[in-house]
Order: structure tokens, then sequence, then C-alpha cells
């Protein structure tokens, strides 16, 4: 695997560049410093700070519990282990439904105290006004359709969005709204892939995908699944690239086994 070392730092230009010429985006999630040193140095166009830290970091059984401070908080790391990424922070629920002003501010503190490059947030229409001030006040919005994690006690499951004729119809008109209102990207969660196609192809600004297939012009997933830290969540739509729950696992009982035997440390690992 080749980085493309033309790309000195990914920015939103980049991405439209990108998607101008056919070259598929590469998006992670990552929550700390010592993981997004790695995506970064492994060459990912794009690391997300995902309000998924709810689930993968906090143990939340969904994402709406976590607060801006705490993504806050994340954020800064990631961006302390990253140098040519272009980093995106979730808005979290409630730091952006109520108002323009509330989402302003909630975006303000993002990127005065993470040094974050853009933000994302969930919804479209019902968002609209607030993703336009944020953009006119000089931050990069992405936009996030399809399953909203974030409206699961109003979807109800975590099953695939849009089949229907009038949600299909809404999200396009959703999508084409949020380019309008100056959107970079949009990430498209849980979509049949006919349906991110026909998005895709209506846009100009690049649609990153999780769930929503090959059509897309990107993907993004989240760094816990595709690492196969947590082995209990297997959807269709993931591939899984290394399995680290068994590494961590044979790693520490061996350790443990080391320790108990007094194996560990021996006259070289001591001073
Ligand atoms: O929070 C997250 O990890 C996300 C991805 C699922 C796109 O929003």
């Amino acid at each position: 695997m080749s980085v493309n070392k033309e790309i000195k730092k990914v920015t939103t230009h980049t991405l439209q560049k990108m998607k101008s010429n056919g070259e598929k985006i590469s998006m992670i999630t990552a929550y700390d410093y010592s993981f997004a040193k790695n995506f970064d140095a492994a060459g990912i166009d794009v690391i997300l700070v995902g309000d998924s830290a709810s689930n993968v970091m906090a143990g939340h059984e969904t994402t709406l519990p976590i607060t801006l401070d705490q993504m806050i908080y994340h954020a800064a790391s990631v961006v302390r282990g990253t140098h040519r990424s272009l980093v995106v922070v979730d808005l979290p629920f409630g730091s952006y439904q109520s108002n323009p002003k509330e989402a302003l501010i909630s975006c303000f503190r993002i990127m005065k105290e993470t040094g974050g490059h853009a933000v994302k947030l969930e919804g479209g229409e019902e968002v609209l006004e607030s993703v336009k001030k944020i953009i006119a006040a000089g931050v990069p919005v992405m936009g996030h359709l399809g399953l909203t994690p974030q409206s699961i006690y109003k979807f109800g499951t975590y099953n695939v969005r849009a089949k229907e004729e009038a949600e299909a119809e809404k999200l396009k008109k959703d999508a084409l709204l949020l380019q309008e209102a100056g959107c970079f990207a949009i990430v498209l969660e849980k979509i049949p892939a006919q349906l991110a196609k026909e998005v895709s192809e209506s846009l100009q600004i690049p649609t990153i995908s999780i769930g929503a297939g090959k059509y897309c012009d990107g993907q993004v997933l989240v760094m816990h699944d595709l690492l196969g830290i947590n082995n209990e969540f297997k959807p269709r739509f993931l591939r899984q690239y290394a399995d680290l729950h068994q590494i961590i696992t044979n790693a520490v009982q061996q350790y443990i086994k080391d320790v108990k035997s007094a194996d560990f440390p021996n006259d070289q690992e001591q001073y």
C-alpha cells in the first residue's frame, strides 16, 4: 500500500479534488493520541472523532450521553497525534439542535479547544440554519444522513434506513440542501447502495459511506470494529481487518503467566 505523498496535509479541498479525480477517500474514527498517530502515519485521509466514543470508549449503549467537554478531550488528544489527516469532530447530542446560536458556541469551543479542522452533525432540513451559520463563521461542516444514531429513540432500531420511497426522497432532498448550504462532504449511514449511488452521483461534494455501499466517494469505519477490538459487533457492512481482541487476550494472558511464575522481569529487565 502506498501513501499518496503528493498530499502534504489533507484539507476539505483535497477531498473535493479526490472526488473529481475518482480517488476514493479513506476515513476512520479515533479517540486518542496514540491510535490517531498510527492512523495518520499509515496514511488515512480523514480521522473522525466520532461521538461513537460514547459507545466504544465509555461503554454507553447509545451516543446520546457523551458531552461536549468529553468530545473536546478526545478531539484535542487526536489532534496532538495528527500531522497529515483531516480531523473532523462530531458535535454531540444536545450541543447544536436547540438553535443556531447554541450550535455556533459549540463549534467555537471545538475549534478553539481542540485544534480540529471541521465538525460533523446529524440531520438535514432540521439543522440547515445552524449549518449555514457555522459555515458562515468559517467552520467546515460534514453532514450525516440515513441512520443518524443520535435519533435512535425516534427510529427505534439500528436497521437500514430509507428503504421506503418517502424517506428516500427526503434523504435526497436533504443531501442537496446540505450541499447548497456549503457542507464539504456528507456521511451516508446504513442506506441501500442504489440510493447512495443516486445521491453520490447527484452531488458535487463527496459522500462517505458506513454501510451505504461501494458507490460512495469514500468509506468510514469505527476503529474498534475494523481492528476487531470489539468482537461482539459484526454487522453485514463491516470488514474486520485484524483480530486485536485475540491478540490482546493472548498477550495479557502471557503477561499474567510470566508475572505469576516470576519469569517477568528477568535480570535484563531490571536496574
Ligand atoms: O460517531 C461515529 O463514529 C460516526 C460514524 C459512524 C460515521 O458518526
